[in-house]
């Protein structure tokens, strides 16, 4: 890997940049590209012809799938129009896992259905070689009676403490949507979505690369847990941006050595696989039943190397409060 473009948002076109990085030397590659919806950006006329649009985004596609790693993935975020699109190109040169549903609210269109949901595509690379881990969020509850909303029936034996597995349909995430609390850009993603991306496909110290980094999200996810990252953006004041925000981070999003993603100082998402590590920091209702009705505690035990709190940055409240002021609404 070209050590000029690691850890760092590279200004450019990511087309010919993409065509600097070698075959097969990435482990992950997200793409959130403009979607051709007139958006107001700095330095992209968001509106081509529709075969203009496609080919362009066939180019990057290729590009991308070109430089991840036989054990990589690939993802792909976009309305599900242009998704519809892309399946079509990566379904010969890459192996479809699935089309994730983010369950997010956008202004209405009229005369149609109400369009609820952006697309995250996910392909793997090799479908044999894939890395992938299971990874956990918490159980819903409701806020007044703090009872679990699904019913379990008799199945509540089987409850497990943190929360279920992850289905392909991400309802507890929500958009970053009033001006005055986020970037000057007009479609960034939250942090914690990247998190839990990156949690479920790469291990510490593993590259991701974001071809339309726009202030930086992926990158500033990929620093917290301990990842590397390259991002590709062509306007100057986003890269500022991004490097502005990358200076305040640290990799600080874990428990004693366990990588996790929080939102409100809870965490949002963990793997499996650290759940039985993690456990010792908690106070587990028993018996299991009693999950249906009593959340599990952080025992807030700093002699353990437990920190209750993630480091957060300054930087980070904003977007904290947009999002819980998001979902009052
Ligand atoms: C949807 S936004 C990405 C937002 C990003 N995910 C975030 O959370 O900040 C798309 C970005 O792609 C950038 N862009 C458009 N064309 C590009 C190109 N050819 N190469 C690199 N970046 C480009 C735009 O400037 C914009 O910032």
């Amino acid at each position: 890997m070209p050590e000029k473009y690691l850890n760092k948002i590279t200004q450019g076109d990511c087309v010919p940049l993409l065509r600097n990085i070698p075959d097969n030397s990435v482990d992950v590659t997200f793409a959130d590209p403009p979607f051709n919806l007139k958006k107001k950006y700095n330095s992209t006329k968001d509106s081509l012809a529709l075969q203009e649009y496609l080919d362009w985004c066939e180019q990057w596609i290729n590009e991308m799938v070109r430089v991840t790693k036989p054990t990589g993935s690939i993802f792909l975020h976009n309305i599900p129009k242009w998704l519809t699109y892309y399946t079509a190109f990566l379904n010969k040169i890459a192996h479809f896992k699935h089309w994730i549903s983010w369950d997010a609210p956008t202004s209405p269109m009229g005369k149609s259905l109400q369009p609820s949901h952006y697309g995250i595509l996910f392909y793997a690379k090799d479908a044999k070689q894939n890395k992938f881990y299971e990874v956990r969020y918490p159980h819903k509850r409701c806020r007044k009676c703090g009872y679990l909303h699904k019913d379990y029936g008799g199945k509540k034996g089987m409850l497990r403490p943190f929360g279920p597995l992850l289905s392909d349909v991400w309802t507890d995430i929500h958009r970053v949507k009033h001006n005055k609390y986020r970037d000057d850009h007009p479609c960034q993603l939250p942090i914690h979505l990247l998190e839990r991306v990156i949690l479920m496909s790469t291990d510490e110290g593993d590259i991701v690369l974001d071809p339309f980094s726009g202030t930086g999200t992926t990158a500033l996810a990929a620093k917290r847990l301990g990842r590397n990252f390259i991002g590709l953006e062509l306007d100057k004041e986003y890269v500022q941006i991004s490097e502005n925000r990358l200076r305040q981070e640290e990799p600080n999003s874990r428990i004693g050595n366990i990588w996790v993603s929080f939102f409100l100082d809870e965490i949002v998402t963990l793997r499996d696989i650290d759940w039985e590590e993690l456990s010792r920091y908690y106070i587990v209702p028993e018996p299991i039943e009693d999950i249906d009705h009593t959340a599990i505690i952080a025992k807030n035990d700093k002699s353990n190397g437990y920190t209750p709190k993630k480091n957060k940055q300054m930087s980070d409240l904003p977007l904290f409060i947009e999002l819980r002021e998001g979902r009052k609404a």
